[in-house]
């Protein structure tokens, strides 16, 4: 059971700061932070999500829009930017907790799919499979290998098809 210590609540205006911090903190030495620093302004957010205990930041979620386009079509789903636990407090069940509130607002909001762009291991255990599977790539096809995907809405995966990007047309 996880820690009832922990809360779990939306971003409020203001936390900035403390995200690029926890990032900072979370990745370390990774190229990851200064590359989610970087993507952040460039995506269009749907909702972001912190786990925090004794006021501190020890997880964070953030969902926003993908762009699944085809031909002339762009179909929208949610993509999944940053999830993220501070080393201090990974394996307690806070990344699956955050990733299944953000997946039951998916299914809230009828977001037929939602993918991610990362290692697989970690999504693949939590019923996620490889997007090209099923038809999908990714803009730059090169990473194709770390695009993971989940159905939401039944029967989605083979109704919709295209190539997938985080980022809007300009
Ligand atoms: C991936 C991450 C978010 C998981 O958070 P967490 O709070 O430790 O995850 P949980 O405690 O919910 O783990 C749940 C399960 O996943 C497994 N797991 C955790 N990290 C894993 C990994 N990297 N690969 C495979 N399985 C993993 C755990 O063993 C656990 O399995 P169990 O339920 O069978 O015991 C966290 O390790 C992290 O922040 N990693 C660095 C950032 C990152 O790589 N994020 C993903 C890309 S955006």
């Amino acid at each position: 059971m996880i820690d009832p210590e922990y809360m779990f609540r939306d971003e409020q205006p203001g936390e900035q700061e403390s995200l690029v911090n926890f990032a900072s903190a979370t990745f370390r030495a990774d190229s990851r932070a200064e590359l989610l620093n970087r993507l952040r302004p460039l995506v269009r957010r749907q909702f972001s999500l912190i786990a925090e205990h004794l006021g501190f930041i020890i997880g964070h979620a953030l969902f926003v829009q993908a762009f699944l386009r085809q031909d002339q079509s762009t179909f929208l789903a949610s993509g999944i930017g940053t999830l993220a636990v501070h080393p201090n407090y990974r394996r307690q069940g806070i990344g699956s907790r955050m990733l299944d509130i953000g997946l039951g607002r998916c299914q809230d909001a009828s977001v037929p799919l939602v993918f991610a762009l990362t290692e697989p291991a970690y999504y693949l255990s939590r019923g996620f499979e490889f997007a090209s599977k099923h038809g999908y790539h990714y803009h730059h096809r090169e990473f194709d290998t770390l695009l993971l995907v989940k159905e939401i809405i039944p029967g989605s995966l083979a109704r919709l098809s295209g190539e997938v990007s985080f980022i809007p047309a300009p």
